[in-house]
């Protein structure tokens, strides 16, 4: 006798997706997510968002096991980006959502990235009834389309659907802007030493108002009148796997970045007075110990140390002797996201 549909159990669609740090940052948005400029990054391995996704009778979202209110301030981003897909796929089923990141919360690493890329394949998921990546593609979903929907929730999680290294090309308009992969992540054996804040930091203002203040730095219009030129010299050192002339780009962009913040109204600046020494340490490093290391920021109190996977741990340690009040997590380049169903109650990852 066939089951009625009570009786069947409730299928959990699971994604993993990578974080990502950007070596050339987007920032500045001439519209609706359409970022002022292309942007080039690293896909990382460890740091990644699970997200689970089952029908239910009404949203629920739920970070780190804690139910997220709808006016609260992970949640408020989370609930439209779900309205914003159940609208693009024409569906009504409300959904559970379970997400945890690999990494700790508000600790500078980009989790908006790896979770709003996570949540656009897990919800498309269950609402497509696919199992993974190859179904939700047979769908109407490839990865070049969930990308675009992803973007609409964070810009930067668009490249969290590649692995390797990834340019997101602005385009000729908001339309025409696409993500693909520069080097898969087998090419080069880049790692990502993260140094960051133990305890959560809690962001005065956050990414989305960042950008919006980018264009009244006076640098803002030199940074984007030197795109096209850093954009080509990035890409020749890719290609040549040239890690010095890759390592220099990323910590001029990183400084350029900095001081675009620094000469904004208001200024903004998310690095405390222990992560810019750690900047000057990374350079003495290099010139005194001639190790290849260079460094990167993003929108929150972290520093990135970009180097060679050999040479990551022997930065780990000379961090962990000479600064004593961050957590330090050694990645590296990674792969694309992941899908898979199960019957709920299995919880295993
Ligand atoms: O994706 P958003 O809107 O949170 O913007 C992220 C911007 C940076 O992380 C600062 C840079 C980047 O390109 O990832």
């Amino acid at each position: 006798m066939p089951k009625n549909s009570s009786q069947q159990p409730k299928i959990q669609y699971v994604a993993n997706a990578p974080s990502n740090i950007a070596f050339l940052k987007y920032w500045g948005k001439d519209g609706k997510q359409w970022a002022s400029n292309d942007s080039i990054s690293m896909t990382l391995s460890k740091c990644e968002t699970i997200t689970q996704a089952t029908d239910s009778s009404d949203d629920r979202v739920y970070l780190h096991g804690e139910y997220l209110n709808t006016d609260s301030k992970h949640g408020r981003k989370i609930y439209r980006h779900l309205q914003f897909l159940r609208t693009i796929v024409g569906v009504e089923q409300a959904l559970e959502i379970h997400s945890h990141n690999t990494f700790p919360l508000a600790c500078g690493i980009a989790s908006s990235a790896s979770g709003m890329a996570a949540l656009t394949i897990a919800a498309l998921a269950c609402w497509t009834r696919s199992s993974n990546l190859t179904e939700l593609a047979a769908a109407g979903y490839p990865l070049a389309k969930l990308a675009a929907l992803a973007r609409q929730g964070s810009g930067s999680a668009c490249r969290s659907f590649w692995g390797g290294i990834v340019q997101w090309e602005r385009g000729d308009s908001p339309a025409t802007q696409r993500t693909y992969q520069l080097m898969p992540a087998n090419d080069w054996q880049l790692a990502d030493v993260i140094v960051c804040a133990q305890s959560p930091v809690s962001k005065d203002i956050s990414s989305s108002a960042g950008h919006a203040l980018a264009q009244t730095s006076p640098l803002f219009t030199v940074r984007r009148q030197g795109m096209p030129e850093k954009i080509k010299h990035f890409r020749q050192a890719l290609q040549q796997h040239d890690f010095v002339q890759l390592g220099m780009l990323i910590e001029a962009e990183a400084l350029e970045f900095i001081q675009v913040m620094a000469t904004s109204t208001p200024p903004l600046s998310y690095l405390t007075q222990d992560l810019y020494d750690l900047l000057a340490f990374v350079r003495a490093c290099r010139q005194r110990d001639n190790l290849p290391a260079y460094f990167t920021v993003d929108a929150g109190a972290a520093v990135h140390i970009i180097c060679v996977a050999d040479v990551a741990e022997q930065i780990r340690q000379k961090i962990q002797r000479n600064f004593h009040n961050f957590m330090i997590i050694v990645d590296k380049i990674g792969a694309v996201p992941r899908l898979h169903s199960r019957p709920a109650g299995q919880d295993s990852n």
